[in-house]
């Protein structure tokens, strides 16, 4: 049981799970996912999609192996426009979901974010740094949502023995993203392929690890099939500096569009690495996509989202 299972992320899992030869049951209430997202999956006989949103109870008949918990609107966008959808996801959603995963003796996974380390005083971030985030800034309601989210992760793990995994995730983007959702690889993708200018925010030099979304995804079951409860960092080593990543992506467009710079967002991390020691050493995993062939695939489907010939 996969919820958010029409998202971006969780489309893509569904997919590999479907690989796996597992029946994939995702829950979405499509509040910024897309059935377009799973059309390829609808013809399957092992796949379902259920409408739902995950912050109200749900019963599924029959058994349950795994439930991996990826409901949640995750872009800066969303924040503004959905805070209590997104505090209630992050608390509620996931409350039902461990109730579920209790109620049938599945496996549970937490899709949690490296957001939980706000704007973090030490770099790279290990899993033992607790963060540094304003509970009550813009990007409160998301970051302390997955909070809460680990904090009932670890509170049935403890109190009802249910078998869990936590993941943070740390930035992903591929084939799938919204193209309209405020991150950065939309927008300058967005941007560089129709000609506009390309927005920086600040004056560029704040850095993101980048990792392509089927290496996350490879590292999403590594962590399902991993063996303990604690959090487990999953992103790419390797930062660039957001001048940098624009300049890549408009050359990768081969656009002409002219670099633009704009104030820096309320709270927007300054710099966000992941210490994926754990992950290597642990799990075996790693990321193998580089960014240059992860930004080639990705370009491919924006050019047929924003129906772009070049
Ligand atoms: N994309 C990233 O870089 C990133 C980084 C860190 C964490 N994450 C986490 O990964 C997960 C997936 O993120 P994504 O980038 O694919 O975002 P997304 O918005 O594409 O996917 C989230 C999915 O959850 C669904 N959803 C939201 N609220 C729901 C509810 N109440 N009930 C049922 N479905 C609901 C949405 O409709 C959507 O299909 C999220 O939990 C997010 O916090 C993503």
């Amino acid at each position: 049981m996969v919820s958010g299972g029409a998202g971006f992320i969780g489309s893509h899992l569904c997919t590999r799970l479907l690989e796996r030869g597992h029946e994939v049951v995702a829950i979405d209430n499509l509040v910024t996912g897309s059935v377009a997202n799973v059309r390829h999956l609808r013809s399957d006989p092992a796949f379902t999609l259920i409408e739902h949103d995950v912050s109200q109870p749900i019963q599924i008949e029959g058994e349950v192996d795994y439930v991996l918990h990826f409901a949640s609107p995750a872009s800066p966008i969303d924040f503004p426009s959905m805070p209590i959808q997104i505090v209630k996801v992050g608390t509620l959603g996931t409350y039902h979901m461990l109730g579920l995963a209790l109620a049938k003796g599945a496996r549970f996974l937490l899709a949690s974010t490296s957001e939980v380390y706000g704007d973090p005083l030490v770099h790279p971030q290990p899993e033992s740094y607790w963060g540094n985030v304003n509970p009550i800034g813009p990007r409160g309601c998301y970051d302390e949502a997955k909070r809460c989210a680990e904090a009932f992760t670890m509170a049935y793990n403890r109190a009802h023995g249910v078998d869990t995994r936590i993941m943070r995730i740390f930035n992903t983007y591929g084939p799938l993203m919204r193209t309209d959702d405020g991150r950065v690889i939309p927008n300058y993708f967005r941007q560089a392929l129709t000609g506009a200018p390309i927005t920086v925010y600040g004056d560029g030099t704040q850095t993101r690890s980048l990792c392509y979304v089927d290496d996350l995804v490879t590292g999403a079951l590594a962590v399902l099939d991993g063996p303990d409860p604690r959090p487990v960092n999953i992103g790419a080593q390797d930062e660039v500096t957001m001048l940098e990543l624009a300049q890549i992506i408009k050359r990768v467009a081969g656009s002409s569009s002219e670099i633009v710079f704009r104030p820096l967002p309320e709270d927007d991390p300054k710099q966000r690495r992941p210490d994926t020691t754990r992950a290597r050493e642990v799990l075996g995993w790693e990321p193998t996509v580089s960014m240059e062939d992860g930004l080639a695939r990705t370009l491919e489907y924006f050019k047929t989202a924003l129906s772009v010939t070049r």
